[in-house]
């Protein structure tokens, strides 16, 4: 399919639905790989829980949850989430594994600072919305500010909006030329995307609050928010524009999927579908972009640049590709924010590449250098892995720098179970002037097309890449279904994967900065039950713990894996919404999962993320009551404004359902899962 008969199939309900769609538009021009041989699931237990200097050494300096080995791992022979699980279904509400409690922490336009107003759903402003919590909530973080870590700031991002749901009276409108959408509405839509900072407390009821008058508490936003670009791509002439001749700054962030916290406590945040939103005028007699005369053709059509899903370029030139051809070079990095100084600008790090980022999870390779894993999320695209040229050391300015000088490696996942990362260093192999590439600017500039030429592995939509302390690495795969028979080798091993896989790799001598490991399927995912499906998961799964489509993951205090869903109108084929899974990683119930959370209908499960200790759980449920509800039974429409399949979480009838963040703390106190 291409775009219009995405924004013309029938099927397709809403726009969380065509963002599903749009992402099987594979931009990848290099499938041509030798078919590899289709291995079943490789339960490898060599190289396990090595790095434990590593682990010491970070744990000491910084108490990091993702730098944690598994405790315990060695003897389980059973699930170690001591919970009991959650059964699976799909309705109007979120449900928590008995014991817990999961209440609302933050919803879609609550007041972030103490200027704000309260929320009015219809008489929204730009203005207003610039103070309030943003639309779909998607990573979030947590730095704590004491000791006790119970006051802290909580870090998230808002990915997109869904105007069929936010506005009254407005309906879809990508497919609807926009007729709706006035200058108005669309700063109401840039306002809301972005990211919150907020300070939150735990009383001593164990509740969670939020603070409006925390010092720390501020929007950023793609409207508004002035930002830094350092790095090699700073000051590149494809960086300059009309309104930033020196090609050093940048107003706001957008389409903020994950992201990271790093060690020293600051907040990244990854743009990911940032082609969606470019916009161009000039188009051919079928309808389409032409990008004939347009300098910066061969990077668009490889990045999918204009998307044309908001029409955000009618009104901000800088959005139109036609008036500002090299604005799309300044977005789609990882952007850092320092949450403890409200006036600092954010900075875009160049040298992380320029990629559908979808996040930017943290950890240490043996020597103290910063590893950060990001994967690409489009269709036969690439997982990444930077290293720091320094090490990580107490001194925080110093440390930020680590973002600025490193090295850029794109993933070869070999059939014999090895992988290779390859640098992305301008001048080495085929990254020269012949080639495009005249700088190393031009290499993160156009990362993708770099990372073609050296023969990386196209993957089935790499989501989360969450590193573990030990060396290990966990990668979502979320989904191919344009993957063809023909097109299968060892690591994406299913043609048409409707469901995913997760691959876990560990890194030689368990350091997260060597350039070569292996690799295993953990599981893949699917219902068991249907042969065709092709699922592997651990016999001792139930019906309610096997998933489909993983996307979001963390590693507890345990050094335990926890994967969150994201089925989007798929979920009709699984019939189960989407959900927090606790899945082993170790011993004999490896490959072992169980259904802790599920979201209300429509949503997709976001966050999650686990406080050090471990006494509570962040996660975000985007986009409630969208994706898929002709499958609700008893529902079987659209969702609208006026009428919503779910109003989770008010359950208010003058209130549309409503992105939110949960907090999820045990019945009296104590662990999660322990
Ligand atoms: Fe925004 Fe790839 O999920
Ligand atoms: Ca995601
Ligand atoms: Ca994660």
């Amino acid at each position: 399919m291409n775009r219009t008969d995405i924004l013309n199939d029938p099927t397709i309900g809403n726009k969380a639905e065509a963002y599903e769609a749009f992402d099987d538009i594979p931009t990848n021009p290099n499938l041509s790989r030798t078919i590899g041989e289709v291995v079943a699931a490789r339960y490898s237990r060599r190289d396990m829980f090595k790095g434990a200097l590593a682990v010491t050494t970070t744990t000491a300096l910084f108490g990091t949850s993702a730098m944690v080995a598994p405790k315990g791992a060695a003897a389980a022979t059973t699930s170690r989430y001591n919970f009991s699980e959650l059964a699976w279904g799909n309705d109007e509400k979120h449900h928590v594994a008995e014991g817990y409690d999961a209440d609302i922490l933050l919803r879609w336009g609550d007041p972030i600072t103490a200027d704000a107003p309260e929320f009015d759903v219809m008489n929204q402003t730009a203005q207003a919305q610039l103070t309030q919590f943003g639309y779909n909530n998607d990573y979030v973080g947590f730095t704590a500010l004491n000791d006790e870590g119970t006051r802290g700031l909580l870090c998230v991002n808002h990915e997109y909006t869904n105007e069929e749901v936010m506005f009254p009276k407005l309906g879809r409108q990508d497919r609807d030329g926009f007729k709706g959408m006035t200058p108005e509405l669309i700063d109401i839509e840039m306002a809301a995307h972005g990211g919150t900072v907020v300070e939150i407390e735990k009383e001593t009821t164990g509740q969670w609050r939020v603070d409006r008058n925390g010092k720390y508490n501020r929007r950023i936003t793609p409207l508004n928010t002035a930002m830094t670009i350092d790095g090699p791509a700073a000051g590149h002439p494809r960086m300059q524009t009309n309104e930033d001749p020196e090609g050093l700054t940048v107003i706001g962030t957008l389409n903020n999927c994950a992201g990271g916290m790093t060690p020293w406590g600051t907040y990244l945040m990854a743009e990911e579908n940032f082609h969606g939103y470019f916009w161009s005028d000039v188009t051919n007699a079928d309808g389409k972009v032409d990008l004939s005369a347009q300098p910066e053709a061969r990077q668009m059509k490889r990045y999918g640049v204009p998307g044309r899903w908001y029409n955000w370029g009618t009104r901000h030139d800088r959005f139109n590709i036609d008036k500002e051809p090299n604005e799309s070079n300044r977005f789609g990095w990882i952007v850092e924010v320092d949450p403890r100084d409200p006036d600092a600008m954010p900075v875009k790090h160049t040298a992380l590449g320029r990629f559908r980022h979808e996040g930017a999870e943290t950890t240490l390779a043996a020597d103290g250098r910063l590893v950060i894993y990001s994967g690409d999320d489009n269709r036969f695209d690439y997982q990444y892995k930077y290293v720091s040229g320094g090490v990580v050391t107490e001194d925080k300015a110093a440390n930020s720098k680590l973002l600025s000088d490193g090295t850029l490696y794109v993933a070869r996942f070999d059939d014999d179970g090895t992988i290779a990362w390859l640098p992305l260093i301008h001048g080495e192999g085929p990254l020269t002037a012949e080639n495009g590439f005249n700088d190393q600017g031009d290499v993160m500039i156009d990362t993708r097309i770099a990372a073609d030429l050296l023969g990386a592995t196209p993957m089935d939509r790499p989501e989360d890449a969450q590193p573990r302390g030990d060396g290990s690495v966990y990668l979502m795969l979320t989904n191919n279904s344009k993957r063809k028979p023909d097109q299968i080798d060892a690591a994406n091993p299913r043609p048409e994967s409707a469901f995913g896989h997760i691959i876990e790799v560990k890194e030689d001598g368990g350091d997260h900065g060597a350039t070569r490991g292996t690799w295993s399927i953990l599981v893949q995912c699917g219902d068991p039950a249907v042969a065709e499906v092709g699922a592997v998961w651990n016999p001792e799964t139930s019906e309610n713990g096997w998933f489909g489509a993983p996307d979001n993951a963390a590693i507890d205090a345990e050094g335990r894996l926890w994967i969150s869903t994201d089925q989007g109108r798929n979920w009709g084929k699984t019939g189960k919404s989407d959900g927090l899974y606790a899945l082993e990683t170790e011993g004999e119930a490896r490959g072992t999962s169980k259904l802790f959370f599920r979201c209300p209908v429509g949503g997709e499960m976001c966050g999650p993320y686990f406080t050090d200790d471990q006494e509570t759980l962040f996660l975000a449920v985007q986009h409630p009551g969208t994706d898929g509800t002709r499958d609700l039974a008893g529902f079987e429409r659209d969702s609208t404004f006026e009428d919503p399949a779910t109003r989770w979480p008010d359950f208010d009838p003058a209130m549309p359902p409503r992105p939110s963040v949960v907090v999820v703390t045990k019945q009296g106190g104590g662990k999660i899962a322990v």
